[in-house]
């Protein structure tokens, strides 16, 4: 049987860990050719794209920072060099600089919003110019797809993480003006809203047993997320079983966005 993503190419920021990883696995397994794009880390990049190979697939790892307009452009050259064209672009890069709103710095601020937001507008719109230039493509209904990862602090307030709930607040209306936009040249944006997933951004919630039981306060299904959840919900968002989705936030959170502090109180 075809795969489901069989003959497409996908681009993915910040595939050399976390979220990025599991998402660029799962697109490969779908039958994907993988741009795996990396910041920092060559050597895990570049094992995922050895791995993807060995086992007949196609892969390339790219170094760029998404927050660098220039960097991102030869990114995208470098993937038509290789594959032609990029028919799924993941917007996937994300950092966060936490503290108390008093004490962060200017600076924290802004390589935040740089990499989170800025990051995802200079992805998004290397990717739309690809699609508008490559035309028709009989890979897929749709002449392309973005998928924004944003967060479930798209729409839950995060004290001590002003600079990070704000990039990925600003997330949602990028994803549907965006997607409101393009969308009758048949480009669909969509983005995933991440729960707590198990990655190095959070290490400190879910490393110890303390800091499991008290972040599993807040996920109603009572487990932490694991990378395989988001790469999945990717492999269907990114595939043409959702071609009617446009201008959608998936969350995959365990409920985190149901609010249960009230399941016993309020
Ligand atoms: P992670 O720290 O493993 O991954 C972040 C990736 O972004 C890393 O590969 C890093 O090298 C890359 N990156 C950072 N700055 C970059 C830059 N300037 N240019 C290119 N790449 C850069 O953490 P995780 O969890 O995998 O995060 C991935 C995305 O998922 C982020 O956008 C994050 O906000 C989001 N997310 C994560 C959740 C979680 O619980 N782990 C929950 C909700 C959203
Ligand atoms: C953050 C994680 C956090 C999760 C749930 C994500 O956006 O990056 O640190 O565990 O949201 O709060």
């Amino acid at each position: 049987m075809e795969k489901l993503l069989a003959n497409q190419v996908a681009l993915i920021t910040g595939a050399s860990s976390g979220i990025g990883y599991g998402v660029a696995k799962a697109l490969a397994d779908a039958g994907a050719a993988v741009v795996l794009n990396y910041h920092s880390h060559a050597d895990a990049a570049q094992q995922l794209a050895d791995e993807i190979e060995r086992a007949g697939g196609a892969a390339l790892a790219v170094q760029a920072d998404v927050a660098d307009p220039a960097q991102v452009d030869t990114m995208f050259d470098t993937c038509r060099a290789r594959f032609g064209t990029v028919d799924i672009v993941i917007a996937n890069s994300g950092v966060q600089k936490d503290s108390a709103f008093a004490d962060m710095t200017l600076q924290d601020w802004q390589t935040v919003l740089a990499t989170n937001l800025t990051g995802q507008f200079l992805t998004a719109q290397a990717a739309v110019k690809e699609f508008r230039r490559r035309g028709p493509h009989d890979v897929s209904k749709a002449l392309g797809k973005i998928i924004c990862m944003s967060s479930v602090h798209e729409v839950i307030p995060w004290a001590g993480h002003v600079n990070y709930a704000a990039s990925k607040g600003g997330i949602q209306m990028f994803m549907k003006s965006l997607a409101q936009e393009v969308a009758p040249e048949r480009i669909r944006v969509n983005s995933i809203a991440p729960g707590a997933i198990r990655t190095p951004i959070n290490k400190d919630a879910w490393d110890t047993e303390a800091a499991r039981e008290k972040l599993l306060k807040l996920i109603p299904y009572g487990r932490v997320g694991d990378v395989e959840d988001i790469g999945k919900a990717a492999v269907w968002l990114a595939s043409d079983d959702s071609d009617y989705v446009v201008g959608t936030t998936l969350f995959v959170d365990g409920g985190m966005t149901l609010y249960p502090g009230f399941a016993d109180n309020g």
